[in-house]
């Protein structure tokens, strides 16, 4: 699964699963471009010696600016992971719109963004068999759960957005490969927020009990790592995954499994 000399941009770097992602990528030798808001990735960039993008995925001009770096100082991309989201735990009818909107701008928006303006870049990738886009999606972007409507929907729309850029791109002959992973509860910093949040309200104990909880209702009884994430993503990255196109990998140990 060598990803070698690979031009790869992964958006989230600094995040949990953005950094173990990069990390990982790094180690298969690829070219990173890492990026995030402003400077919240700049440290997880300058430990992977790669270059940093500052990229605000919400932003249209900001993705527009990074193109036309990438395309001035890379030529073109091999790679395109959309790690970049947040969370938002909240009920339906207490959700402001200008929450809603500011959720699907930053999980799915963002992803649409993102194709738009690198599918020419992804589309001059020299590889034998073609550029690989991974968007990140969730298992709440394949079922739905109380409290998280936002993002369920934002989410659910990335999984979509995949399957129909993959054969958009494949009618248009252009070889890119594009696919979403849906991990479970992985232990980061946006797993943990709502639990912090539940706690504030008296509703669970600790942070350590609410991660407990979460874990025991789990095939394996844990939640992920973000590394149990990161090979998934290198897979789809690599040529060993040349022949998906348009699919949805659930990362959660088998939880999506389970007969309803
Ligand atoms: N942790 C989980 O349990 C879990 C489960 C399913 C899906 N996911 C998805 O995985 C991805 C990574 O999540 P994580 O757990 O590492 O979260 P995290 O909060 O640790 O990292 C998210 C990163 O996204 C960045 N970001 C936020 N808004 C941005 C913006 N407007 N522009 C650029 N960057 C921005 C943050 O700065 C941060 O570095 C997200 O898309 C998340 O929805 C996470």
């Amino acid at each position: 699964m060598s990803l070698t000399g690979r031009r790869i941009l992964v958006t989230g770097c600094g995040g949990g699963i953005g950094q173990a992602v990069s990390k990982l990528l790094l180690e298969r030798g690829a070219n990173l471009i890492l990026s995030d808001l402003e400077l919240h990735g700049a440290a997880a960039a300058n430990a992977c010696k790669a270059r940093y993008l500052s990229l605000d995925v919400t932003q249209e001009h900001a993705w527009r600016s990074a193109a036309a770096t990438i395309r001035d100082d890379y030529g073109a991309l091999d790679g395109l992971v959309n790690v970049a989201g947040a969370i938002l735990l909240q009920p339906l009818v207490e959700t402001s719109l200008a929450d809603y909107r500011r959720i699907q701008s930053v999980n799915h928006e963002s992803v649409f963004l993102s194709l738009r303006y690198c599918t020419t870049l992804l589309a001059a990738s020299t590889l034998e068999h073609g550029a690989a886009v991974v968007n990140f999606s969730s298992i709440y972007g394949l079922g739905g759960q109380p409290g998280f409507s936002a993002y369920c929907a934002a989410k659910g729309a990335v999984r979509l957005l995949t399957k129909a850029a993959a054969l958009e791109f494949a009618a248009n002959g252009q070889r890119i490969r594009v696919n979403s992973v849906h991990p479970g509860p992985i232990d980061t910093p946006l797993a943990r927020a709502p639990i912090e949040q539940l706690v504030k309200q008296g509703k669970v104990a600790s942070i350590e009990s609410g991660m407990n909880r979460i874990a025991s209702g789990y095939p394996g009884g844990r939640i992920g790592q973000p590394d149990d994430v990161a090979g998934v993503v290198a897979f789809l990255l690599s040529d060993d995954s040349r022949f998906l196109n348009g699919v949805e990998i659930p990362v959660d140990n088998g939880f999506t499994a389970r007969a309803q």
